[in-house]
Parts: C-alpha cells; structure tokens; sequence
C-alpha cells in the first residue's frame, strides 16, 4: 500500500469534500454549457412567422418551440439579430456605451441556442458587468425566508418584523402541513407590516390555495409558477407553457404580482434533460417566461444549485442564467436561496456572481431565522451569517439589500410583531397566543424554545380562515380595534396596493411611504462609471454603520487613573556590570495605562524589576522619549546600562532583551506577541535580561503564537501605537523614572 499523506488525509475530511464533483456526463444532461447535443442555433422566418427554430422545422417542435415560436419572438429584432455576429451581440452586453433597451430589443429576436450560445462567451467577471448593466431595477433588493418547523404564529410574525426591519423587500413563507398555509399567511402579513410597510409577502403553496390567500388578500406576490426545458418535464408535472402562461395571468388580474421559477439541473435531476446542456435548456425555460408575459423570474438553478456546482463550469453557468434573465427584461430573483456548498468559501465564492453586481433580489430567499426552522430545505445564508452578509456589504460598498438593525431595536420589532398577532388571534377567536409565546418569540434562538401549541386547533382556525373568507380587510380591522392603528394602515395600504396593482409592473418593490419603485419609474440607467446605482450618501451611512463597529477614538488601553512614574532627570550611563535598564515607551504609564493584553504597565513593569532583582542583578527604570519603535527603546537603554543588557518594552506591551553591541533591530530576545504575554512573561524576561547581564547561560523564554493575533487586534495596535508616537519627542535624551507609589500587586 503506498503511504498516505496525512495533508491529503486531512483535506478530504474539509466539508468541501462532502460533495460529489463530476465530469460531464451529456447523456444525463450533465453539462454545464456547450452540450454536445445542444443544437446549432437557428431561426428562420416566412414573412413574420417563424418555420424554424434551433434546427427543428415546425413540425417537429415540441410545446415549448411552439410557445416560443408563435409568443416569444420579434420578427423585426429577429431579423436585425440575424445579421450581426454572435460576438458582435456579446460585445454589446459589456458595452457600456450600448444601452440596455437595445439589448433588451435585440434579444427578442435571438432562439434559446443563440441565447446560450451568446452569454457562454462571457467570461466571469464580463458575465457580471453584464448582469449590472441589464438588471431591471435601478437599486437591488433581497427577499427573506420566514418558517419554523412548529409553525408557530408568534415567531412567524416576529421572524418576519424583523426581516422587513432589515430592508428585506419580500418575504416568502411555506408550510410543513398545507392546512397552515392561512395562519402562516396571515401571521408574516402582520409581522411584515409591523417590521415595515410596503414589504410584499407569499406563502409558497399549491397553486389554487395560493391564488386564494392573494383574493382574500393575505399575500401580495407569488413566484411558485416553475417552468422547466423540455416537454417531458412539463407534462410529468400536468402542465403545459399554455397552462403557466393561465395561471400568472389569474395572478396579475388579482392584483397579485407573479414571477417564474426556472433554474438549470432541474430536468437533469428528473430525469428528463433530453441529454442537453443546463444553460440551453435554462434559455428555453427563460423564453417560455418571456413568452408568457412575466415580469420576472426566480432563476439561477435554485433549489438544483449543488447539482450544478457538481459540474466544471457549474457556478458560472448559473451566472450566465441570471444575465440571460436580465437580458430578457425579467426581473430576477437570483437564487443563492438553496445551500450551494457545505465549503463556507465555495458558497460565498459563488455569492459574489450576482452579489458584487447586484440583483433585483440578491438572494431569492435568505434564511432570516436559524437553518433548524427553514422549511425551504435549509437556507444558504441565515441569521447566523448576518453580520458577515453586513460586513461583506461594507468590505466592498455594495448594497445587497440587507440593513443592519441594533439588538434592542430588533427584540422591540419582533415584540411588537407577536403581540399584533397576538391580537388578531384573539379577535378573530382563534386558539390564543400567549405572553409567554410573544416574550420568546422577541428573543429565542429558534423555535425549539417555544412551547407546543394546539396544533389541532390551529389548523382548524386555518380551515376557518377560508371557510369564512376571513381577509386582509378583517384583519385590519381587527388590529385598529386593538389600538395597533399604525399596523392596521399597513395591512390596509396592502390591500390598497393590490387594487391599484402598480406594482405589477416589472421588478417593482414598495417604498415604507407606499411608493412602487420599478423598472418604470426607476429604472437601472447604468451607462459607465459615475452612473446608475451606488451605494453611496445616507444609503452608504447606513449600511456601513454595523452594531459591531465601534468609534476607533474609544478604543484602546486607558490612561492610568494617578501617575505612576516620576522622572529624576536625564538618564546617566553607568557602568557598574550589574546594572540593567528597563527601558520603557514614550507613552508607558503616562499616556497610556495598559498593554494590549490588558495588564497594567504598573503590574508589568514591577514583574520585570523583579525579574531583573531576583536573577540577581540591579533594575534601573528610564524612559525613552525620542522614539516609540521597540528596537531603538531597547538600543537606547542598552547603552545606557552598565551591564550594556537592557529590556525594552513598547506601552503596548511588545519587549525585548537587547545588547548595546548588537544592531538596533538584532537582540538577544523578541516578543512580538504582546497579546499573549502574561506578568510572569515579563517576570521571566526580566530574570532573563539579570542573565545575560551576569554573563549566565540563558535559555529564552518559550514563546507561544496566536495566528489570529494580527487580524483580532491590528486596529488596537495601531491605536496603541498611534498614542505612543504622539508622546515622542525628537531628539531628547532618555529620562530616569521611578515609581511614585508601589505598584498595585499583581
Ligand atoms: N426549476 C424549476 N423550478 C424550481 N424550483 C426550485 N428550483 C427549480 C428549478 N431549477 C421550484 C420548486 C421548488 C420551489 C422552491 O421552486 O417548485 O419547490
Ligand atoms: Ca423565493
């Protein structure tokens, strides 16, 4: 058996390894783009009808050529298209001088294939700028998930005020049992509006259960309508473009906004991929949105991004599938919903496609509650990684629609949320809420510290729901009746919104003062640097200022409260062989009280006279003025010493043992660790310094290393050291010290 590298051994324990990486096996229609059974692209037309369409005539198209065909194409862009080249086309999508209309035009006359073929010849980071060029909607957005495996209303409503809190857009909730579905509509509609007005909710259920939750005005959007890229996909789920095309239809004329669900490795996984590419057949299901009227799509794999990702190529097909969204003119919510990756490094790798350049919603469902109680499979992202989500957002100054919100303005909103419904519970008679179950809901980890509820009789409340019509309207009222009137309004101005139905029109979302903003009054006008979108101004201001960030001016080791050190006049050089000098900072027990570890400068310079004492020689204290760098305080006080043995210590707690013969920046010992020293270090360094003064054999001071140290305390380091500097005094000799009073004991 050959030898086992114990690195290889321990790689394939990392979660990556977890996951099946493959090569491309077309015949299952695992390919990412490019299949060799793709077909060429082709589109011919007799006068403005279209005969052919990727290599089939007519007569040999499936349902989904047909949709297309007869609903999807425009003769006049077809014909444009037909004569420029494929590459002239992708030239123009990271042009910036060529407008997004055109391109939105241009792509009505292009087939799937072209469609596929065109975007597969953008590399990466070209695939991004097109995407924010073409995204629909001048700012992005997010959307949040809101689920708890008990179904519990209070926490539904919290999880959901405190989404909405945070700038999530929409809000999506799902049910294990479906006969919740009413309550879990009802309980994110109250908890949105209370988090902020405007936010749009669904409740991801069948369809005519959905349809009816929107009539009765408990939801305002739905996106559950999935397409798929071939025929046999369609008919195994009873369905049929002509059928999808219907039901978005009985959406939209019920005021409910509609989008699809399409995403490469869907047909793959069901088996039924007709042996073609991801990217292909995801430019047929886009075609077919198109075709169908949509203002948009939830694209970008979805719930297949690990199959995709299983596949060379995977993470840029799916950014390839969002960009051909955009370019359609669809609005898109781009995934990164699914876990993509168990590697923490490969899923956020895989974010920035469509993080960095923007999306109408970045993610298409991110987990605002822990991963235990998502009922969406898992989320990607939770609310475990909000703060990095944040700090991501302030690394690179980019909006990905997520705010940050203070702890106590969270607990609050989230209260406030199960209280209301709380109330709607009470007087629509359904099966109480407790105080107890508001209390947790405003500040449990998930719903595992929630008690059991009746879960019979809040099912049969749901049943009531429908049974009874119980609407939108009833529970605004009932709200108003229990003096949360401003929630009542929001729930109200709701219902208002879906009888006016602006937003219907492409990518729109709801401003708090219930202004729609769309790819109609708020378009993406990126047209080059300066233009378009940024996160700048108030928006910026409020995106960078995180709960975990703290003012640098407040940072730092505090002044000590009473002096600790007199000075007694320049410093002598002597030259008794016993004499070994603690050369301190400009700062030390002055400016500054404290070394970086947090030990007192009073504790740690006593641990060094020690030191110094009890290896038998004799400390003298003097104070170097005239620089702040660790190696020059050492030097300087070696010099001065008459064992020509000095300890040098920076205020931040940095030491080291110098010898006057040596170099400034060579010594006898460094510790450069100052965070992992302790007052027996500096003890012992002080013992060590008697040492080599007395001319003993010395062993060093056994160091320890914190490879963390430089990334958790580089800002107070150079805070520290910034105070230091600021206490020098150029070319002024050293000072003798002594201390004033003993030192406090350690
Ligand atoms: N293609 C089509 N529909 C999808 N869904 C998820 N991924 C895809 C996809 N790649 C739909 C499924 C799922 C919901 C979240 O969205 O219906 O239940
Ligand atoms: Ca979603």
């Amino acid at each position: 058996m050959p030898e086992r590298s114990e690195r290889f051994a321990a790689r394939a324990e990392r979660e990556l390894r977890r996951e099946v990486l493959i090569e491309p096996l077309a015949e299952l229609g695992l390919v990412a783009f490019d299949g060799p059974n793709d077909p060429a692209p082709s589109l011919v037309l007799e006068g403005d009808r279209v005969v052919e369409l990727d290599g089939r005539r007519e007569q040999d198209w499936d349902v989904l050529d047909h949709f297309v065909a007869r609903n999807g194409i425009d003769p006049v862009a077809a014909r444009e298209a037909a004569s420029l080249a494929d590459g002239e086309i992708a030239r123009r999508l990271v042009d910036v001088d060529c407008p997004r209309a055109e391109l939105v035009r241009l792509s009505r006359g292009l087939s799937p294939a072209r469609l596929a073929r065109i975007v597969t010849m953008l590399d990466p980071v070209e695939l991004m700028f097109a995407l924010k060029k073409l995204r629909a909607r001048h700012a992005p957005a997010n959307q949040a998930h809101v689920t708890n495996l008990k179904e519990n209303p209070a926490l539904l409503a919290a999880d959901a005020a405190e989404a909405a809190a945070r700038g999530f857009a929409e809000l999506e909730t799902t049910v294990g049992v479906s006969r919740y579905a009413p309550l879990n509509a009802l309980a994110i509609l109250v908890g949105a509006q209370t988090g902020r007005p405007g936010v749009m909710t669904q409740c991801a259920v069948e369809e005519r259960l959905n349809l009816r939750l929107a009539i009765q005005g408990l939801v305002t959007y739905a996106e559950t309508l999935s397409v798929y890229g071939t025929e046999a996909v369609f008919v195994d789920g009873d369905d049929t473009p002509w059928s999808k095309a219907l039901l978005a239809s009985a959406y939209a004329s019920r005021g409910v906004k509609v989008r699809f669900t399409s995403g490469g490795g869907s047909e793959a996984l069901m088996g039924e991929s007709e042996g073609k590419s991801l990217l292909y057949l995801e430019a047929r299901c886009l075609a077919v949105v198109r075709a169908a009227g949509s203002q948009g799509v939830q694209n970008g794999s979805i719930s297949c991004v690990a199959l995709a990702l299983a596949l060379p190529g995977g993470t840029r097909e799916v950014l390839a599938e969002n960009v051909l969204a955009a370019w359609l003119d669809l609005e898109v919510a781009s995934g990164n919903d699914a876990i993509a990756s168990h590697s923490e490094i490969r899923k956020t790798a895989k974010l920035m496609g469509q993080f960095l350049p923007g999306t109408d919603f970045v993610t298409s469902g991110y987990s605002s509650m822990p991963r235990y109680d998502n009922m969406f499979g898992g989320g990607n992202y939770d609310s475990h990684d909000l703060d990095e989500w944040l700090t991501l957002q302030r690394d690179w100054q980019v909006d990905a629609g997520i705010e940050p919100l203070a702890e106590e303005d969270a607990v609050a909103v989230r209260e406030r949320a199960a209280r209301a419904v709380q109330v709607v519970f009470e007087e629509l008679g359904f099966p109480p809420v407790t105080d107890e179950e508001v209390a947790l809901a405003a500040t449990c980890l998930d719903s595992r510290d929630l008690p059991d509820r009746d879960r019979a009789a809040d099912v049969l409340a749901g049943d009531r729901v429908l049974a009874e019509g119980i609407s939108g309207l009833d529970v605004a009222r009932a709200l108003e009746r229990r003096g949360l009137g401003d929630v009542a309004e929001a729930v109200f101005a709701m219902q208002r919104q879906r009888v006016a139905a602006d937003y219907l029109q492409t990518a729109a979302v709801i401003d708090a003062d219930g202004t729609v903003r769309s790819a109609v009054n708020a378009p993406n006008d990126y047209r080059g640097p300066g233009t378009g979108y940024r996160l700048e101004g108030a928006r910026w201001e409020r995106l960078r200022r995180l709960p975990h960030a703290v003012d640098a001016r407040l940072l730092g080791a505090p002044p000590p409260r009473e002096p600790l050190l007199r000075e007694v006049g320049e410093a002598r050089a002597l030259d008794t062989p016993d004499d070994v000098v603690i050369a301190v900072g400009p700062a030390f027990a002055g400016a500054l009280g404290e070394t970086i570890n947090g030990l007192a400068h009073a504790d740690v310079l006593a641990a060094i006279v020690d030191g110094v004492r009890d290896g038998g020689a004799a400390p003298r204290v003097v104070r170097i003025r005239r620089s702040a760098d660790v190696a020059f305080i050492g030097h300087d006080g070696a010099r001065l010493a008459g064992s020509r043995v000095a300890v040098g210590v920076q205020s931040k707690g940095t030491a080291l043992i110098h010898r006057a013969d040596l170099q400034p920046l060579d010594n006898l010992e460094l510790f450069g660790m100052a965070p992992l020293l302790t007052v027996e270090s500096y003890r012992q360094i002080g013992l060590n310094a008697a040492g080599y003064a007395l001319g003993r054999a010395v062993s060093p001071v056994p160091t320890l290393l914190d490879n963390y140290a430089r990334a958790k305390l580089i800002v107070r380091t150079t805070l520290l050291h910034a105070r230091e500097a600021a206490e020098v005094v150029r070319g002024v000799p050293a000072v003798e010290v002594e201390p004033i009073a003993a030192p406090t004991p350690a």
